[in-house]
């Protein structure tokens, strides 16, 4: 896969509203970069890669962990739970995955809390009809804290007595929000506080400053890939707001997110379903409430890598996959999941909405104001061929390569890698 990558920092982000398959495509890459970052998000995030039926999910570890010889770094831009980290890195040393010099952690990462994941909980239960359908991660309140200025950051578990006093006045701050406004229990800082000087000692041979460890391999000419997680149309700015999650997704944020200047990342790699999936609440124009929905469900296994919940499934968006190549500045996409289309007859690719009598092939920014959306369709035929077992470009059924072609028109970039299965040998490298 050296081709596609081009000797280049390369920022691989998902163009849509996550589970593009981002986390299979990052493994592949692996092999040609010596760093792999995650700059945003947290355990909100399910990364799943499948080497030889053994089947890894990957929540804050970046997906290049699997192979040998890599460092993997958490960035300043995630939100860390200590506890799934711990719970990971034990996870992966089961399946005799080496985890210890090769994984950095940003000390000036913020750290999820109890009081987080409560928050995350309580808001949405009151909710109601209006939730957002969170992972319940605790990710929001988080980074609502952070840019509040009342976060914690790693560093501080390392001054207990600093760390101490901080954390007795935020909890009794969120004890006054639990009790008052949500009628639930207080928490205890006494017992946060034991445990996350626990959680110290464990994680502290991984933590360091990963911004000079990332400028001296950047100098010794290393090479970086920086793994997005969530989708671009999740994005807190770009996406469908207020149905989001709470951090910069797209390429601009893995500079935000790791220290990196901006002009280190060379090139945007976009990952896309060859149809859409969306979970958690929030508008969806070209979702199919139907047989075929439930199809794609089946056949894509389409539930949540995190929470297991059945996804929503629908045609390929070309008008908000577009809005997303935008403001990713994307150099080149890859396909996912084609295979999951094997079967149709036909298959439709939305390229305009529709509000009133109007039809618009701008992403409005309003969308989640807008329920009266109707998606308009362009109609191409399938291809009806097992592609799962395709490696080479010359095997490409002539209809599948008509669809990665009308694609590639309408959205303006080249599709340079195509998947066909989960395993990490289902690829064909269009290049
Ligand atoms: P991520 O969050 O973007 O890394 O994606 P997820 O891991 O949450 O979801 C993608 C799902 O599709 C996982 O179950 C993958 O194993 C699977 N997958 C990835 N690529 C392909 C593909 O080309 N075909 C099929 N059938 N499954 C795939
Ligand atoms: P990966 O990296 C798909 C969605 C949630 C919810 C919204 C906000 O695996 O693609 P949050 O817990 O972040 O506050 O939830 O964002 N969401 C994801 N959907 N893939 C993800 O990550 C997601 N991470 C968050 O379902 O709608
Ligand atoms: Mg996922």
């Amino acid at each position: 896969m050296e081709n596609l990558t081009m000797g280049s920092n390369t920022c691989l982000v998902g163009l849509q509203w996550g589970d593009e398959g981002k986390g299979k495509i990052v493994d592949i890459l692996t092999e040609s970069f010596d760093i792999i970052v995650r700059y945003q998000g947290g355990s909100n995030a399910g990364h799943t890669v499948i080497v030889n039926n053994e089947k890894f999910v990957l929540h804050l570890i970046p997906s290049g962990i699997l192979r040998k010889n890599k460092y993997c770094i958490i960035g300043s831009g995630v939100a860390l739970d200590p506890l799934q980290l711990l719970e990971e890195i034990a996870e992966l040393r089961k399946k005799n995955i080496e985890v210890g010099d090769n994984l950095r952690i940003s000390e000036i990462a913020h750290l999820v809390f109890p009081y987080h994941k409560k928050l995350d909980e309580l808001s949405e239960s009151e909710k109601g009809d209006e939730k957002i359908g969170t992972t319940r991660r605790g990710i929001g309140p988080c980074y609502t804290d952070k840019m509040a200025r009342t976060g914690i950051r790693v560093a501080d578990l390392y001054h207990p007595e600093h760390f101490k006093q901080r954390l007795k006045k935020i909890v009794e701050e969120k004890n006054r929000i639990f009790v008052r406004l949500y009628n639930a229990d207080a928490l205890s800082w006494e017992d946060i506080y034991d445990t996350y000087c626990a959680y110290a000692e464990q994680i502290k041979p991984y933590v360091c400053n990963t911004v000079v460890f990332m400028d001296d391999a950047i100098k010794a000419k290393k090479k970086v890939l920086f793994e997005g997680a969530q989708g671009s149309l999740l994005d807190v700015d770009f996406g469908t707001y207020p149905f989001i999650t709470s951090s910069s997704v797209t390429a601009g944020g893995a500079a935000v997110g790791t220290g990196i200047c901006p002009k280190q990342i060379h090139k945007v790699l976009g990952v896309m379903k060859s149809y859409t999936t969306r979970v958690g609440s929030g508008p969806f124009p070209s979702e199919l409430n139907d047989e075929l929905g439930e199809y794609l469900r089946k056949k894509g296994g389409e539930y949540g890598a995190t929470t297991g919940r059945p996804r929503r499934c629908g045609w390929f968006d070309a008008v908000a996959v577009k809005h997303a190549i935008m403001v990713n500045g994307v150099d080149g996409a890859v396909l996912t999941k084609l295979d999951v289309l094997d079967e149709q007859k036909t298959i439709k690719i939305c390229v305009g909405y529709k509000f009133a009598d109007k039809v618009y092939d701008l992403f409005p920014t309003d969308l989640a104001a807008r329920p009266d959306c109707q998606p308009v369709y362009k109609e191409v035929p399938g291809w009806q061929k097992d592609t799962s077992k395709m490696r080479d470009i010359r095997d490409i059924p002539s209809q599948a390569k008509s669809y990665i072609n009308t694609l590639e028109k309408i959205l303006g970039i080249r599709v340079e890698m195509l998947s066909v299965g989960p395993d990490r040998g289902q690829i064909v490298n269009l290049l």
